[in-house]
């Protein structure tokens, strides 16, 4: 089963650039930029990783992202992440960037994003790998704050699929971010939205509603509300799941207990992620491994979740069929 999971292809369409930091590119971008950080070491930063909740992570998430500065610091981060995915046989990836965790220390936005867009350039070419890139306004500052950041993006929309909310869920419901939203609707954006990870049923209704997204990030806690289900489930909203992420987070208290097979089953179109690998203790196929055994999911229900990740995407429809037959050629005989 292992080699099975690594080797079907695969979307990721839940995945953090600034999560991707691992331990030892932090502590080399620190030392480049003459900057101190909170851990001695890369042991003691992986063992500072024990979260209580999302804001927990939050705290050192950000802490962690303060390293990054150049161009280059960018380049490196997702060029790295790259080079992970690909070695899982991930043919196409949707990463999400929060411009504002660096804008607000002086950082621009044209530093963040041309680093970050010259390593996707040339991860297509030189290692076969497509992505696109989602941009996330941070939902614990203003929408002020957040449509600033969009004016920012406008120039590089052919560059940037979609926007996206995320950072500290309660609290900061998706009606928050109508405005921007709408804007961002009508320069030709898609949008997603974290909801339902931390928070409830409510803000998953509202990011449909009021932001019009395509798809849930995290969304597990719908099965909180039957007739959201069911909605969930007659327009095939896809759910960009995390399993390695919620019990880091204590979403759910252990992998045994995740949900994931309890939303496949109501008919749910869930797709697995990674969220923040470098801190949960896994990318895309760690993911999948912990979640099969957890639940003892079947081949079928992993060819699935295969197949769901293409579904999901930004990609064309040619595009995600060329994939879909592809995962059936190779598993024709298993099935
Ligand atoms: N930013 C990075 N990871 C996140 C998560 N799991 N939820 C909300 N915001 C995040
Ligand atoms: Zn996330």
């Amino acid at each position: 089963m292992k080699d099975f999971i690594r080797d079907i292809p695969k979307a990721e369409l839940h995945v953090h650039i600034e999560g991707t930091l691992e331990p030892e590119l932090m502590f080399s971008i620190a030392r480049r930029n003459d900057i101190s950080l909170p851990f001695d070491s890369v042991e003691a930063a992986r063992e500072a990783y024990q979260f209580q909740d999302l804001q927990s992570f939050l705290n050192i998430y950000y802490a962690g992202a303060n390293v990054l500065q150049t161009e280059r610091d960018f380049y490196e981060l997702t060029r790295a992440y790259l080079e992970k995915a690909v070695r899982q046989n991930v043919r196409y990836t949707e990463i999400f960037f929060d411009p504002q965790t660096h804008t607000d220390r002086g950082i621009s936005f044209e530093t963040v994003f041309k680093g970050i867009d010259r390593a996707l350039s040339e991860a297509k070419t030189d290692l076969n790998i497509s992505s696109r890139l989602i941009l996330c306004f941070l939902r614990h500052l203003s929408e002020e704050a957040a449509m600033e950041t969009l004016e920012r993006a406008i120039p590089y929309r052919d560059r940037i699929v979609a926007v996206g909310l995320d950072s500290s869920e309660l609290g900061h419901p998706p009606e928050k971010f109508k405005t921007v939203f709408d804007r961002a609707r009508r320069h030709g954006f898609l949008t997603v939205a974290h909801a339902g990870e931390e928070g409830p049923p409510e803000y998953i209704k509202q990011a449909l509603d009021i932001l019009k997204v395509s798809r849930i990030d995290h969304g597990v806690r719908c099965l909180e509300d039957e007739k959201l289900v069911d909605r969930l489930r007659i327009e095939q909203i896809p759910l960009t799941v995390c399993p390695l992420s919620n019990v880091k987070l204590r979403v759910f208290d252990r992998i045994e207990h995740h949900n994931l097979k309890k939303l496949l089953d109501r008919g749910l179109c869930v797709t697995v992620n990674s969220d923040d690998p470098a801190y949960f203790g896994g990318y895309v196929v760690e993911n999948f491994e912990a979640i099969q055994m957890g639940l003892n999911l079947s081949r079928n229900e992993i060819v699935r979740l295969a197949k769901n990740s293409f579904v999901a995407s930004f990609l064309s429809n040619d595009v995600k069929q060329k994939y879909l037959e592809e995962l059936d050629d190779l598993t024709r005989d298993d099935l």
